[in-house]
């Protein structure tokens, strides 16, 4: 396995450092700004204009958002020494019921952008649109990366080894990136099912290293199991998981969706802050189940919290694992009962698992025939030509 095998080409993207007074408004900026196309690695602090200098000193965002609720007079005054102090950085100030003269002395003092608060998405959008255009980053219109999530409905169903060899199965044909992040913090083992050398890195050290993570810096930190197949591994242990924060997380996709053409997530099984940051990022939700009624009934929930979270049905694709035919419940019963399509059927072949698992080798290179290694070249195919795809691929990956 080696580290540089293959090119790696800077992908610029653009940093955004956000401030605002209303913990609030920071998050719907931050969902704005995620939603936006371009590549984009966003930072938020809940706060006043006074810290908008050491924040551009810390950040050198390429773009600061600053959110305020511009009242006294002396406002702009305190973000004079800041757009003085770093020309390069567009500020782009959201206020509520602007004036002709406040939007004069904004000018003057060098603010880019004065938009009204709370922001208009597409004001503020069309806005890092120019931004970017300024900075010539649209010259290198690389389409970012697809982020998919795989989520066990229940523990051993297989999510980990389906999702690491569905990695795999994208990376196959060598012509397109794919970067598997293990983000089951608490019993991550993604990287094992790939690879039998021990990590010497893990998220904890990206994370650590947030501030100066850009594309080099996060392939050097993943194993290689191709050269275009890395995967970067969970934490350690525990202490190390509790670094890691919703928005350390909005960069390190960012990065990896500059990166790679595509990003698959093992998320485990928990729906938390971190995993709901994640799902944002995703464009298909991976749910594994088995058709035995513990699984069905802990995927109804699931199914049930998702969309109450306000994730749409099309973006949860469910995968029903380690199928045998004849069994007491059907690929029906469990659609009937969940009110969802099945996607995908992975049938169960244990000796080839097993011994892909045992040794840590890929099941398409250690059994390249093998009926569950079929299935996910076909599901990955599938991902890769969405347009040709009929029936109930038409519902998984329709929008
Ligand atoms: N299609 C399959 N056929 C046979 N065994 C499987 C299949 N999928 C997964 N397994 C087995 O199930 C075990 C648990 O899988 P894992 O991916 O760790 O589950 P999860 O991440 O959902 O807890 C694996 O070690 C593997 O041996
Ligand atoms: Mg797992």
């Amino acid at each position: 396995m080696k580290r540089d095998d293959f090119e790696l080409k800077e992908s610029r993207i653009l940093k955004v450092a956000m401030l605002s007074y209303s913990k609030e408004n920071l998050e719907s900026l931050r969902r704005m700004v995620s939603s936006w196309d371009g590549a984009v690695a966003i930072t938020g602090t809940e706060g006043d204009l006074e810290i908008a200098a050491p924040l551009a000193e810390q950040e050198h965002p390429d773009v600061l958002v600053v959110d305020s609720r511009c009242e006294h007079a002396g406002a702009l005054g305190v973000l004079e020494t800041t757009t003085a102090r770093y020309p390069a950085m567009t500020v782009i100030l959201l206020c509520p019921n602007a004036s002709p003269e406040l939007l004069r002395d904004a000018m003057r003092i060098g603010v880019r952008e004065l938009l009204p608060s709370p922001a208009d998405p597409h004001a503020l959008l069309t806005a890092l649109e120019r931004v970017r255009q300024r900075l010539d980053i649209s010259k290198s219109p690389r389409k970012a990366g697809r982020v998919m999530s795989w989520i066990a409905c229940k523990g051993g169903s297989g999510a980990t080894f389906l999702a690491s060899n569905f990695a795999n199965a994208l990376a196959a044909s060598g012509s397109k990136r794919v970067a598997l992040i293990d983000l089951n913090l608490q019993f991550g083992d993604a990287a094992l099912f790939l690879s039998d050398q021990p990590p010497q890195t893990t998220l904890s050290e990206v994370i650590r290293q947030i501030r100066r993570l850009d594309s080099a810096l996060l392939a050097s930190s993943m194993i290689h199991v191709t050269p275009t197949c890395h995967v970067l591994a969970a934490p350690e242990n525990l202490a190390e998981s509790g670094l890691i924060k919703p928005e350390h997380l909005d960069t390190l996709l960012s990065v990896a969706a500059s990166h790679y053409d595509y990003v698959v997530l093992d998320l485990g099984r928990s729906l938390d802050a971190l995993s709901l940051r994640a799902l944002d990022k995703s464009e298909t939700i991976f749910l594994v189940i088995q058709l035995t009624l513990p699984f069905i009934r802990d995927c109804k929930r699931l199914i049930h919290a998702l969309t109450s979270l306000g994730y749409s049905r099309d973006k949860i694709s469910l995968v029903v694992n380690r199928h045998e035919k004849g069994g007491d419940i059907t690929v029906q019963d469990a659609e009937r009962v969940l009110g969802q399509k099945v996607s995908k059927i992975i049938p169960n072949s244990y000796r080839a698992v097993a011994a892909s698992v045992n040794q840590g080798v890929p099941l398409l290179k250690l059994a390249p025939r093998d009926p569950v290694g079929k299935a996910l070249a076909e599901l990955a195919e599938t991902v890769e030509t969405p347009a040709k795809s009929g029936g109930w691929l038409r519902d998984i990956f329709r929008g």
